[in-house]
């Protein structure tokens, strides 16, 4: 009976995926509009695909994923190919939460300072090298080395620099430190996804994150962008918008919320927002699992775990999406290794009809979001009136979440209402494939057409 309670709560079926897509299309119009909507649909200033002869050699940092990451990129005279050499740093969990912004600006620049050195030697006496910040936030930009943080987000909470330009900030911090670097563009993971995967593939047209975060981007033109109408520019400059929907439906219009996504929310540091976000990303779909479990003890008639402790499992966000996969991949029939994982991990000893509850329970959470996440495709596929095309798509709940990318497709091919195909090897109309490095060669081939224009004069 629970387990049918719980199907009932998170299944999306088609109907709902349809009205959802088609309210999705509504709101990134609004987006787009001079009055604004809670998507805010960002311009970017990437004004170009790369057509595959971009060269030079760029350094990358990402900040805004699970990692912090430095790459130097050589773009090569070959087309569309490329050396990379990287170093990853761990982000400091207490940073993201920091009240003194200025550690968070001290630490990159360490970072940076720390892969100069070692790749090019004395700080010294190396020549201003240019730098793609790939800054997963959602951000204003008037140009393309701006970034006004609208908000932060992903859990992320430091003073000071919400509705701030972050580009003087981390410039500041190079300069303290004598690291020369000059920030040259400033980028989403969703612009860099889209723009590395365009290098090697000529369909791809959306870029998406399913990671610690979830959001898009895709090429608009100007002319479809009537708040950028004061420009003046021409009706079909293209313009790559980050749309950042994890916003969508803040409103509560039409999402299939659960009282644990409102708690999710209620909890969080930025209540209110990224309402799309909270049901699909990697970071909360551990909590989501975690908050029914402990609703499933707590509830008298049900009390799942009776008679144990679960104080482990009380503890907000100690069980993250990796917990949830693991629990369906376990392989065994009997469910050993989950039995296995809550016993060592949680202190809680489960019995069968337990382990059956709890692996249903990780399938539906994981099924929700990866239907959910193909909402969003739908609607810029439909926006656009893309009827073939590729989405690049990167992250750790892509990559890493089993059944996350057929259970998408499946969702999409429900909402656009494709045949059946005669051939299951055949591609489907839209395609979701993993991308290419964003945050590195996306980063890098954003700088290089930024220089390309700043050169041409435009
Ligand atoms: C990485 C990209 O692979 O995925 C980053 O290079 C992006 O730019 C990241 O931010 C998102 O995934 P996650 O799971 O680290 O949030
Ligand atoms: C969050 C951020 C967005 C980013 C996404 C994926 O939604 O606001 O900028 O693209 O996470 O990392």
């Amino acid at each position: 009976a629970q387990i049918r309670y719980l199907e009932e709560l998170f299944t999306v079926d088609t109907q709902k995926l349809k009205a959802i897509s088609d309210h999705f299309v509504s709101e990134l119009d609004k987006g787009l509009s001079v009055e604004g909507g809670s998507i805010p649909m960002n311009p970017t200033w990437v004004m170009a695909f790369p057509d595959g002869h971009e060269t030079g050699t760029y350094l990358a940092l990402d900040m805004g994923g699970t990692n912090l990451r430095v790459c130097e990129i050589t773009l090569t005279e070959q087309k569309s190919e490329f050396d990379i050499i990287q170093s990853k740093y761990r982000m400091p969990e207490e940073l993201k939460t920091t009240n003194n912004n200025e550690e968070l600006w001290d630490y990159i620049a360490d970072c940076l300072y720390q892969f100069v050195e070692t790749h090019h030697g004395d700080c010294t006496k190396v020549d201003v090298l240019p730098l793609g910040f790939t800054f997963s936030y959602p951000a204003t930009q008037n140009y393309i080395d701006e970034g006004i943080l609208q908000r932060w987000t992903k859990g992320f909470d430091i003073n000071g620099v919400e509705g701030q330009n972050v580009v003087p900030m981390l410039d500041a911090a190079l300069a303290k430190r004598g690291v020369p670097i000059r920030v040259t563009a400033l980028i989403n993971d969703t612009t860099g996804t889209m723009i590395a995967s365009a290098y090697t593939d000529t369909k791809m047209k959306i870029g998406c994150i399913f990671g610690t975060g979830c959001n898009a981007a895709y090429m608009e033109e100007v002319g479809q962008i009537p708040k950028l109408a004061h420009l003046n520019l021409p009706a079909d400059t293209p313009m790559a918008i980050n749309c950042e929907w994890g916003a969508f439906d803040n409103e509560h219009k039409v999402l299939p919320r659960t009282s644990y996504d409102v708690a999710i929310d209620r909890d969080s540091p930025r209540p209110g927002q990224q309402a799309f976000e909270k049901m699909i990303a990697g970071l909360y779909l551990g909590e989501i699992f975690r908050l029914v479990l402990v609703d499933l003890h707590d509830n008298e008639e049900i009390n799942i775990f009776k008679g144990q402790d679960i104080a482990i499992l009380r503890k907000p966000y100690s069980l993250d999406s990796s917990f949830l996969s693991g629990v369906e991949e376990d392989p065994f029939e009997n469910l050993q290794e989950t039995y296995d994982t809550f016993a060592q991990k949680l202190n809680i000893v489960c019995k069968l009809p337990e382990l059956e509850l709890i692996r249903r329970l990780a399938e539906l959470i994981g099924t929700r979001a990866a239907r959910l996440s193909a909402c969003g495709v739908a609607a810029i596929a439909k926006k656009k009136n893309y009827k073939s095309c590729h989405v690049g798509a990167d992250g750790s709940v892509f990559n890493k979440y089993p059944h996350f990318k057929a259970r998408g497709a499946q969702a999409l091919k429900e909402i656009l209402d494709w045949p059946e195909k005669s051939n299951p090897q055949e591609e489907d109309p839209i395609e979701v494939l993993a991308a290419e490095d964003g945050s590195g060669v996306g980063a890098a081939l954003i700088a290089a057409l930024t220089l390309k224009r700043v050169k041409a004069g435009n």
